[in-house]
């Protein structure tokens, strides 16, 4: 997996069928010498190249540096800028040795006269044709040193070719839209300055060679950073033909106090490639997701279907209400029910009460014991929304801790939805959320939480720090979210967490390594929705993904579609239902009965199989997604027309991930057909009317 050229001081990490190479250049510095396809020996891998010396800038010589430091005459984007003690602002790593232990290759870099080192890591994952990336950044001197930027590292993609950049862009109700864009010979910047992930642009991108790949083909390398604070990807192509790609935290207000004998340890950037196409690059992720990223204690069980009450309900929880609820979601055969916003402190609007995460007593009399019962009861698990780092100033919270928020004394404070940003920069912050949390945890028997995020930084200060570490909070804000949650969870390993930030907004391989599932986006509008979880889909998988079957007449866009169309849309990922019970029809409840049904026959394809995208729902009239069982045995179709027009012909379906050779059985059709008349003549479509769905199980016979 690892192996090392002594004499051409040479170092090639190799997955299934890529190849990552690193090489000692002339400098001192490790620069990279190949990415790409596997190849068949270790002499194929070159050796490092000087690639130009600068024309204008005399003396500066050009390698694919993997982790260049600010100093000397260098002009791309550095992984590390730094200001020693005495004020000097020049960086010159050099290479010390290095140490190969099971998957991971490290070079240790040092400044050739400062006492500042780096570690750089490069971890292996050969099954997902994958490799982890990140840096430690070591004070092993006695004065303190201030960082100003510290990315994960920098990869560079085969130099002289066009290439086009895929990115995932959005924003609040329309998050993970695909973008595309051909790389141009400058600069660009994926980034997110709001303090978490962010719903505008998502740590994820894919670059195709050439620019013309396509979902079974073309060379793809890609790349994702598992951060939840702010971030930046950045790509810089020239016109000496190279093309550096460098992930990491954003520098942007960005500075970090490292104190002697102190580490900084950056975040871990994931890179890949594949050469059959965009499929692949998700198939890849999504199987790492389940199987490497995220928490152990779940990532083998199927999440239960879901019933929440929010857009039924919204901040008017009560007791009664929420019983009456439960006994109509568990006879439709919902296994988890989850109560919203509303139910603690001062809570009857977004106005108050954030903070003070003790149940409301006017609206849970017998506190939340007598429901939980009820749902348990019933024959459900029990969840409860919280939304830990906020405050509202209208809470016990903040008038007892005003200092306990991000602000700058002399200024007024900017309200987003009437709240403020816990410091969880702060222990006692942290203490304290850890200790309200895990107090309702230990108090109830909760199995889920959703854990939200509603609203981005604003006057991001922190008063009472000294001043050379108030803009630690950037990276210290995530790092607490990640504290609290791996201590709640190893305290409570039952406990399911998801994500949510206004929907999607906290959606990232770091999140992913705490949270088991996350909200995908407040939008529930199911037409909506195809187009936001293809996006989805390219970066994540389908078991993290929440769906909700909500109104009949969706709030947010105002269009009708029938109850079978929504749960279709819904059962793609991790299917819940959001809508008002009480509402329901009898032949509703029945149908919406026999449709968890179906998808709790189908739900280990959908969740754990591998999937393919058949059609996109931003091309053509049909929408399509295809999961197929890990042993090809089985396999379900959801197809969705969007309108037909001129009485044209609907194109046929031709699937994928199937055996060739195996004869299959499509529900409902008595002719069995091969895979392989399945994936290249395809299954035709009877549809009508506009809006309309379908789902198609296929499974494998014996052949008669
Ligand atoms: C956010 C979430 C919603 C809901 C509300 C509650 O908007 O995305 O699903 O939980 O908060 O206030």
């Amino acid at each position: 997996m690892i192996k090392h050229d002594s004499e051409r001081k040479i170092w090639v990490l190799e997955g299934d069928c890529f190849a990552y190479a690193l090489g000692l250049s002339k400098t001192g510095t490790i620069v990279q010498t190949y990415f790409g396809e596997k190849l068949p020996y270790l002499s194929d891998y070159p050796e490092p190249e000087l690639i130009a010396e600068y024309p204008y800038s005399g003396g500066s010589e050009v390698y694919q540096e993997t982790f260049m430091g600010f100093g000397k005459a260098t002009y791309t984007e550095p992984c590390l800028k730094a200001t020693f003690e005495d004020g000097v602002r020049d960086l010159k790593l050099v290479f010390i040795n290095f140490k190969i232990s099971d998957s991971v290759l490290s070079f240790r870099m040092k400044d050739f006269f400062y006492p500042l080192e780096v570690i750089l890591h490069y971890k292996i994952v050969p099954a997902y044709n994958l490799l982890e990336l990140h840096s430690e950044i070591i004070n092993s001197g006695s004065g303190n040193i201030q960082l100003e930027q510290v990315l994960s590292g920098s990869l560079y993609v085969p130099r002289d070719e066009p290439y086009r950049l895929t990115y995932l862009s959005g924003k609040w109700a329309g998050e993970t839209q695909l973008s595309h864009t051909e790389l141009p010979d400058t600069k660009l910047v994926l980034e997110s300055r709001r303090g978490t992930t962010s719903h505008f642009t998502n740590p994820f991108f894919m670059l195709d060679r050439g620019g013309n790949s396509q979902e079974d083909h073309g060379e793809v390398y890609f790349g994702a950073l598992a951060f939840s604070g702010n971030w930046k990807i950045v790509f810089e192509k020239d016109r000496l033909g190279m093309v550096k790609i460098s992930a990491g935290t954003n520098d942007f207000d960005f500075a970090w106090n490292l104190k002697p004998g102190d580490n900084f340890v950056t975040p871990i950037s994931v890179l890949g490639f594949v050469k059959e196409g965009f499929g692949a690059v998700s198939r890849n992720l999504h199987r790492y997701q389940r199987e490497e990223v995220l928490p152990a204690e779940h990532r083998s069980s199927l999440r239960k279907v879901l019933y929440n009450s929010w857009e039924a309900t919204s901040f008017d929880v009560n007791e009664d209400q929420q019983i009456h609820l439960a006994k109509i979601a568990a006879s439709i055969g919902v296994e988890l029910f989850v109560m919203d916003d509303g139910w603690f402190g001062a809570r009857n609007s977004d106005r108050a009460g954030l903070g003070d995460w003790i149940v409301n007593p006017d609206k849970f009399p017998n506190d939340l014991q007598n429901l939980i019962q009820e749902v348990n009861a019933l024959g459900m698990d029990f969840g409860l929304w919280i939304e830990p780092e906020m405050v509202n100033p209208d809470s016990d919270l903040y008038r007892t801790h005003p200092d306990w928020v991000y602000h700058f004394p002399t200024r007024d404070s900017t309200l987003i939805r009437n709240q403020l940003i816990l410091n969880l920069a702060r222990a006692d912050v942290r203490q304290y959320l850890f200790e309200s949390i895990n107090r309702l945890l230990t108090d109830h028997n909760i199995r889920f939480i959703k854990w939200d995020m509603n609203r981005n930084f604003s006057e991001p200060g922190y008063p009472s720090a000294p001043r050379e570490e108030q803009k630690e909070i950037w990276f210290r804000h995530a790092e607490g979210v990640y504290e609290i949650a791996r201590k709640l969870k190893q305290a409570h390993p039952n406990v399911i967490f998801q994500s949510c930030s206004g929907g999607g907004g906290r959606v990232d391989l770091g999140i992913l390594r705490y949270f088991d599932q996350v909200w995908t986006s407040d939008n529930t509008d199911a037409f909506d929705r195809l187009k936001i979880q293809e996006g989805f889909s390219y970066a994540y998988c389908s078991k993290i993904m929440e769906s909700w079957v909500t109104d009949e007449v969706s709030w947010i866009s105002s269009r009708k579609l029938t109850l079978a169309y929504r749960f279709h849309c819904a059962m793609m990922g991790n299917l819940g239902i959001g809508d008002n019970l009480l509402k329901w029809s009898p032949e509703e409840q029945q149908e919406a009965r026999e449709l968890i049904h179906l998808y709790k026959e189908i739900r280990h394809i959908v969740q754990d199989g591998d999937q393919y995208r058949l059609k996109s729902p931003s091309e053509g009239p049909l929408a399509s997604v295809m999961y197929v069982g890990e042993q090809q045995e089985e396999a379900v179709v959801f197809v969705f027309l969007h309108a037909r027009n001129f009485m044209n012909h609907l194109p046929r379906l031709r699937l994928k991930g199937l055996r060739g050779d195996w004869l299959y059985q499509i529900d409902g059709v008595e002719q069995l057909f091969s895979g392989q008349a399945l994936m290249a003549i395809g299954i035709k479509l009877e549809f009508h009317g506009d809006f309309q769905s379908k789902v198609i199980r296929i499974r494998k016979v014996e052949a008669p």
